[in-house]
């Protein structure tokens, strides 16, 4: 491998300086980039003003990212990548409740309520009573499971996204199971909304005529001890958006019917059992 950088031998010369004594897996993954970003310069036979556009496009990405608002989680939402990482690290046997992205809008403590609560704030949209169990691999029910739940709401928001606007905690809440397993609280019926796309994401996304939206979802959290940590979400069916989500989100399998009418508590009832691998 030549000391001196050649087109022919570019990846390999980078990665010849990797010292020996770093770690192996930082190697791994660095060496891999190197080899990566290499081919598909080459592959696409990079412009300088194309370098140029694609690091003010990053710079721009960083320059967006808060505490309130984290655009490079958005960005490997939308090229998919987060999809991939979960997937990788979260294989489970056909019949636990499959993964799905987290997404930027949970927020840690929200109130502990009794099951059968009432967790929209705002008094908008049409409530939907959410119940079910959670089960281990063998059906049995698991007590002491925390479900962390969240949702946007009627107007298709986070109460993050408006503070001040919507009253804080609107369409969140914890619950915790008892002996049977089951859980049950009364949120509204979700709406499908855009994600953030004022920024450079949102720019992105309109260049390659993609559209922003996410099918409606509710938010699950699940977490037993012993059992594998649950992030996932239940979705309407029947929404316009089931098939382009824009953070490649939905499973067949986290499809739910919502129906009208069934209770006399809500509008609306879903029903959704979760199924927990053990950790
Ligand atoms: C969400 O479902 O809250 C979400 C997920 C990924 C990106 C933006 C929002
Ligand atoms: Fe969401």
């Amino acid at each position: 491998m030549p000391a001196h950088f050649t087109e022919q031998h570019s990846a390999e010369t980078v990665n010849g300086r990797i010292s020996p004594e770093s770690s192996p897996r930082l190697r791994q993954i660095m060496a891999a980039l190197v080899n990566h970003l290499h081919a598909l310069v080459k592959e696409v036979q990079l412009t300088p003003e194309e370098w140029e556009t694609a690091i003010g496009f990053l710079t721009r990405t960083g320059q967006l990212c808060s505490d309130r608002r984290q655009e490079f989680i958005l960005l490997s939402d939308t090229l998919g990548v987060s999809m991939l990482v979960d997937a990788i690290n979260h294989r489970r046997p056909g019949n636990a409740t499959e993964n799905t992205v987290f997404g930027p809008f949970h927020v840690a403590g929200a109130p502990e309520l009794p099951m059968g609560s009432r967790i929209s704030r705002d008094g908008k949209g049409e409530s939907c009573l959410f119940t079910g169990r959670v089960l281990d691999l063998d059906g049995r029910p698991i007590a002491g499971a925390v479900l962390d739940v969240w949702s946007d709401n009627a107007d298709g928001f986070y109460d993050v996204q408006q503070p001040g606007v919507q009253p804080d905690w609107n369409n969140r809440g914890r619950f915790t199971t008892g002996p049977d397993g089951h859980y049950s609280f009364i949120g509204i019926k979700p709406v499908s909304y855009p994600i953030p796309d004022d920024g450079p994401v949102g720019q992105m996304l309109a260049a390659l005529g993609r559209h922003p939206w996410r099918p409606a979802h509710m938010h699950f959290l699940v977490s037993a001890p012993g059992f594998d940590r649950l992030t996932t979400h239940v979705f309407v069916a029947g929404d316009t958006y089931l098939d382009s989500d824009a953070v490649f989100g939905v499973k067949t399998s986290l499809i739910a019917d919502f129906k009208r009418n069934a209770t006399a508590d809500a509008e609306w009832l879903c029903q959704f059992d979760f199924v927990l691998n053990p950790a």
